[in-house]
C-alpha cells in the first residue's frame, strides 16, 4: 500500500531547512494560502505556520473537503475565521471553491490592491505563497487554479531562482512551498491520522493496529456509516472485536473461522481512504489530539 507515499523520513533538519526557508521568501508575498486537508485539518497542519506568516493576510484551504463531513469543514471554517484568517472549503479535484480563493484574496488584500494604483502601479499581481505539508494536495489546488494557463514564471528579478512560480493570470501570482514542510508529529493521533488517510506511510504503524484506531473514531462519530456499510449495529466496544465482526461480516475468515484480521484492516483503511464509509471528518472541531 501507499507505494509512492512519503515515508516518514522525518527528523528535524528538515523541518528546520523548510522553515527557514519560508521565513527567507515570505517578504516576497503579500500573503499565504496554507492548504490543510479537511478530514484531519489539526494533524495536517503544522503548527508553526501561524508564527511564520505574522501578519501577512492568511487564507486556509480546507482541501479535500469532497471527503470530508460537511457539518464538520463548517464547523472548521468558523474556527479559522475566528483566528483571523480567511477559511475556505476546496475540493482540488472538481474544482469546488477554487474559483473562490482569487475573489478571497484580492478582497483581503484591497488596501495593498489600492496602495499600488495610487503609486501607479495598478495591475501589479499580488503574490500569494501556498504552504502545506506532503499529499494535502497543494500541486492539485495550484493545478486547478491555474489551469490551463499555468504559467512557470522564471528567473524573477529579486526572487530566487529555482523558486516554483505560477502565474494565474496577470492580477494573481502563487509561489509553491519553498522545501517540503514536514507535519509535526507530536501527539501519536497526529501521526495515526496522518496515516488513517495516506498523507504518510502506514508501514510505520501496525496495520490492525491503525485500523482499530480508525474504528475507534468511526464507532463514535459515525456509527450510522458504518452500519450501513458493513451491516453492523451496536458494534463491541472492543475495537479487535468489533474488527473481527466487520471481517466476518465480509467473508473474510480464515481456516477455523477466525477473521483474517489484517485483511480486514487493510479493507476498512482503503475504504476509509477511498471514501466509501462515507464523507467523515476524523478530527472534529471539539476533538483533542
Ligand atoms: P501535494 O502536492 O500537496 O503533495 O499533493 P497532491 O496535489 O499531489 O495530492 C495528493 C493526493 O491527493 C493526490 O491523489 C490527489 O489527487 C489527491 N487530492 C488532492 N486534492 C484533492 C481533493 O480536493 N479531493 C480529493 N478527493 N483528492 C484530492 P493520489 O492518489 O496521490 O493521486 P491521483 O489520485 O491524483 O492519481
Amino acid at each position: 500500500m501507499n507505494e509512492n507515499k512519503s515515508t516518514i523520513n522525518w527528523f528535524p533538519g528538515h523541518m528546520t531547512k523548510a522553515k527557514r526557508k519560508i521565513a527567507e521568501q515570505i517578504s516576497l508575498v503579500d500573503a499565504v494560502a496554507e492548504i490543510v486537508d479537511a478530514r484531519i485539518p489539526f494533524s495536517s497542519r503544522n503548527p508553526d505556520i501561524p508564527e511564520l506568516i505574522g501578519k501577512k493576510p492568511h487564507i486556509v484551504l480546507l482541501n479535500k473537503c469532497d471527503m470530508a463531513d460537511d457539518a464538520q469543514t463548517a464547523l472548521w471554517i468558523k474556527y479559522f475565521k475566528d483566528t483571523g484568517a480567511i477559511a475556505i472549503a476546496v475540493d482540488s479535484k472538481s474544482g469546488k471553491g477554487v474559483g473562490e480563493f482569487k475573489g478571497a484574496a484580492m478582497s483581503a488584500l484591497g488596501n495593498l490592491i489600492k496602495k499600488y494604483e495610487a503609486k501607479g502601479m495598478s495591475g501589479k499581481p499580488i503574490r500569494v505563497m501556498i504552504v502545506g505539508i506532503p499529499n494535502v494536495g497543494k500541486s492539485s489546488f495550484i493545478n486547478r487554479i491555474a489551469g490551463k494557463s499555468m504559467a512557470k514564471v522564471e528567473n524573477r528579478p529579486g526572487v530566487t531562482r529555482g523558486n516554483q512560480w505560477f502565474a494565474v493570470d496577470k492580477h494573481l501570482e502563487l509561489l509553491d512551498t519553498p522545501g517540503v514542510l514536514w507535519p509535526k508529529f507530536g501527539a501519536q493521533a497526529v501521526g495515526e491520522h496522518l496515516a488513517m488517510t495516506g498523507a504518510v506511510t502506514d508501514r510505520i504503524l501496525d496495520t490492525e493496529l491503525l485500523a482499530m484506531r480508525l474504528l475507534n473514531i468511526l464507532k463514535v462519530k459515525y456509527s450510522s456509516l458504518l452500519t450501513a456499510r458493513y451491516g453492523v449495529d451496536n458494534l463491541p466496544e472492543d475495537d479487535y472485536e468489533a474488527l473481527c465482526l466487520i471481517g466476518k461480516k465480509r467473508g473474510m475468515v480464515i481456516r477455523g473461522g477466525e477473521t483474517d484480521t489484517l485483511r480486514t484492516a487493510n479493507m476498512l483503511l482503503e475504504e476509509f481512504r477511498n471514501c466509501k464509509i462515507g464523507r467523515i471528518t476524523l478530527e472534529g472541531i471539539d476533538f483533542s489530539a
